[in-house]
């Protein structure tokens, strides 16, 4: 979001509506999207890539590379072209990168300016400019580069790389494949090897495409789930052609939505269904929520399907914590699917959705409580008691959306399943993933 004015916010009402039927395809995944660019802009060559999400938070990591001196260019619809400067290549950008609201571009890029000899500032929008920058800071510290951040570890931020960078072996303390992804990037540059060890997996899209760019990387994996990562730096890496699958993290409003809206049946097509993201998909059919995988395939290296998705009775469930890294965007849409369901369901082991562009334990219960929702808030999740399949009341007023685009697109979908419907105070931010997700809703729900 590039405007903080409160006067421009576009707030809307989504209205109770009628099934959810018909074929919808979502835009492309945002973390493969942000990688396919920025692994371009450091292959020696032409990476042609289709189904490039065309949200502002890629926009923004386009527009980092090309000032970091990349040449990257829409050709068409979703289909971009990017000529890289080689790992090592990177030029100082002459201006502040400026962020906006996404903490991919932001984290992922200073892994990548940590291992080069120039210095950059970061900047963001004020949802960004909360968000802790420390898990970053520290590991790349190690590596050699030096920062200057504002107060609390956040943005503004100035960032002088190393070059060269040392090599770390570095265990991850939070769950985050950011910070897991920035060491990696820094440490494509960095003589030897780097080392990432994971206690929990997290969506490992970094490690498959810097493979496929033809980066010397290794994953084992010990007989208790943790993972060890290594990078060979000072990597040579070559130019692809990448197809973006579908996101699930966008699809996930609508499989909610589906489901909740009695007479539905909607087929979401392209669907990624890669284990490290699947988790929503899991979590809802053991709430009984009926999802079918038709025409499985792999897609840019990545599992996909089209997902057929019928209304259901849906029950109350614990949700097992273990589950959260592979779910951990889709807890918004899930809140819904809760409120509506049989039942009361449970959360927990949730602190990391206290830190994305909301804290969404408190925004989710404050907006979900207006809509006339049972939920209670505990410090690591939420526990909701929901309506048994009848409608929400819906809002008074507007709910708050905190420049949090999946906010305003679950209390979107709230609505739907609503008496009086409910208000989003913004939807601006709603194209920072998922621009055309209005426009979708309303074909799909008439
Ligand atoms: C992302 C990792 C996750 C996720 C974010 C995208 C990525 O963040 O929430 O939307 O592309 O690596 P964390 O690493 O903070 O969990």
């Amino acid at each position: 979001m590039s405007s903080a004015d409160p006067s421009a916010m576009r707030p809307r009402r989504f209205l109770p509506a009628g099934p959810l039927t018909g074929t919808i395809r979502v835009p492309g995944d945002k973390s493969i999207s942000h990688r396919s660019i920025m692994l371009g802009a450091l292959a020696i060559g032409e990476t042609r890539v289709t189904g490039l999400l065309e949200g502002e938070d890629v926009l923004s990591t386009a527009a980092a590379m090309r000032a970091m001196g990349a040449q990257v260019e829409r050709t068409g619809e979703g289909e971009w072209r990017v000529h890289g400067v080689g790992v090592g290549g990177l030029l100082q950008p002459a201006q502040a990168l400026d962020m906006g609201n996404s903490g991919t571009s932001t984290r992922l890029l200073m892994g990548l300016v940590a291992s080069h000899g120039i210095t950059a500032s970061f900047i963001g929008d004020a949802s960004l400019s909360k968000r802790p920058m420390g898990r970053v800071i520290e590991p790349l510290s190690r590596m050699g580069a030096d920062f200057t951040a504002s107060p609390g570890g956040t943005l503004p931020l100035m960032l002088r790389g190393a070059c060269p960078a040392v090599p770390i072996e570095y265990r991850l303390p939070v769950a985050s494949a950011q910070v897991k992804s920035a060491v990696l990037l820094a440490g494509l540059n960095t003589p030897g090897v780097t080392t990432v060890i994971e206690p929990v997996p997290t969506r490992d899209h970094s490690e498959r495409m810097l493979r496929g760019f033809g980066a010397e990387l290794e994953v084992e994996t010990d007989s208790a789930g943790v993972r060890t990562i290594r990078i060979r730096g000072e990597a040579d890496l070559k130019p692809q052609v990448i197809e973006v699958p579908g996101d699930p993290s966008s699809a996930a409003f609508f499989m909610v939505a589906a489901l909740v809206v009695p007479g539905s049946d909607l087929t979401i097509e392209n669907v990624g269904l890669n284990p490290t993201r699947a988790g929503l998909v899991e979590v809802l059919r053991a709430m009984g929520g009926q999802i079918e995988e038709l025409n499985a395939r792999v897609v840019g290296g990545e599992p996909v399907a089209d997902l057929r998705v019928r209304h259901s009775a849906l029950s109350g469930i614990a949700v097992d914590p273990a589950l959260a890294p592979s779910m951990i965007d889709e807890f918004p849409a899930l809140f819904v699917a809760a409120a509506l369901a049989q039942g009361t369901t449970v959360t927990t082991g949730l602190d990391e959705l206290r830190v994305k562009e909301s804290d969404r334990l408190a925004v989710m219960a404050a907006a979900l409580s207006a809509a006339g929702a049972r939920v209670s808030e505990s410090a690591d999740g939420l526990t909701i008691a929901g309506t048994g399949g009848a409608p929400l009341p819906g809002t008074a007023g507007a709910i708050a959306t905190h420049l949090d685009h999946r906010i305003a697109m679950s209390m979107a979908v709230a609505g739907l399943a609503s008496k009086a419907g409910v208000e989003v105070d913004d939807t601006r931010p709603i194209a920072t993933s998922f621009p055309q997700f209005e426009a979708l809703l309303d074909g799909a729900a008439r």
